[in-house]
């Protein structure tokens, strides 16, 4: 088995995006600027963020986080990101999902100018994706592409098996996988909760991506030897040996399933920090098509 170290790809490629911005400075541009708004203080989120935005600092990336009250009206919201939208010095910003209930998602996220959305969740951003047209491609598809491409994993021909069709991560993944480009050039089944049988489908994948949100559920019975597993889940579990109180879990039982596959993905330290370098990739891309 592979270990697939997601922390040391990243690491790797935020050193790259560090020395394009060096390039940007030293032809006298500004350093790229991203801003993240998070609603409430749901405690995951909150993480999320903040390592986000701590991330910046290793990329020489400005940053600006944006703390708003849980109970903050949608009109109010909107009127941060038209701020945003229209600030010169902002590369690109996010807005952390989930949202409060009370706020309608899509409404938030189609406000974004797609030219400042880092996450390459609005809809004109995604239609580009899907028609592969120059676009921004969100963080966690794009980190695993590239953590694939790392590895040197190959993709064509294989059957890659996605366990979730999440508008952020199993559908675009779907789509970017299947189409013919590199990584790419995969046959791809998407699995979801209403899926029979699921065994029967990971047992015959080459590349098995997890994002269900549910720990543990891919036991080593549902992996084959030739598999590489790639899991994207991180849910906090109650554990009260942890200094914290929990810790992160992802969809793949690591312990049971890493000694039979080929090579996957430990959590944490797989797509994570993937997820947060793509982010950085995609505010200095954003910022290059402004100055
Ligand atoms: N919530 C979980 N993942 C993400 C992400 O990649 N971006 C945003 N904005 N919210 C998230």
């Amino acid at each position: 088995m592979q270990l697939i170290d997601g922390k040391a790809a990243a690491s790797q490629w935020i050193e790259e995006t560090q020395a394009r911005v060096n390039m940007r400075l030293s032809q006298g541009k500004p350093a790229p600027h991203l801003a993240a708004i998070i609603v409430g203080t749901d405690g995951a989120s909150q993480t999320y963020v903040n390592n986000k935005i701590k991330a910046c600092k290793n990329a020489g990336i400005d940053s600006t986080l944006i703390t708003l009250p849980a109970d903050i009206q949608e009109h109010e919201l909107l009127h941060h990101i038209d701020d945003l939208n229209a600030n010169p010095r902002i590369s690109g910003f996010i807005v952390q999902l989930p949202l409060p209930k009370h706020i309608n998602e899509r409404t938030i996220i189609t406000r974004i100018k797609p030219e400042k959305d880092v996450d390459g969740f609005h809809p004109q951003n995604i239609g580009k994706m899907v028609l592969q047209h120059p676009t921004l491609i969100s963080a966690t598809p794009l980190g695993i592409l590239r953590l694939l491409n790392h590895y040197n994993i190959e993709t064509s021909g294989k059957h890659c098996v996605i366990l979730g069709r999440s508008a952020i991560v199993g559908k675009p993944l779907s789509i970017l996988l299947s189409q013919n480009s590199k990584p790419g050039n995969c046959t791809v089944t998407l699995c979801h909760s209403k899926t029979p049988d699921l065994k029967s489908y990971t047992l015959s994948a080459d590349i098995l991506i997890c994002a269900i949100g549910i720990p543990e559920y891919i036991s080593s019975d549902m992996v084959q030897a030739k598999t590489v597993v790639i899991d994207v889940g991180t849910t906090r579990v109650t554990d009260l040996k942890q200094k914290k109180g929990y810790r992160l879990c992802g969809d793949v039982n690591f312990n049971s399933v890493a000694p039979h596959c080929k090579a996957i993905t430990p959590v944490p330290g797989g797509v994570g920090p993937m997820t947060i370098a793509a982010l950085l990739h995609n505010t200095l891309e954003a910022s290059e098509q402004h100055v």
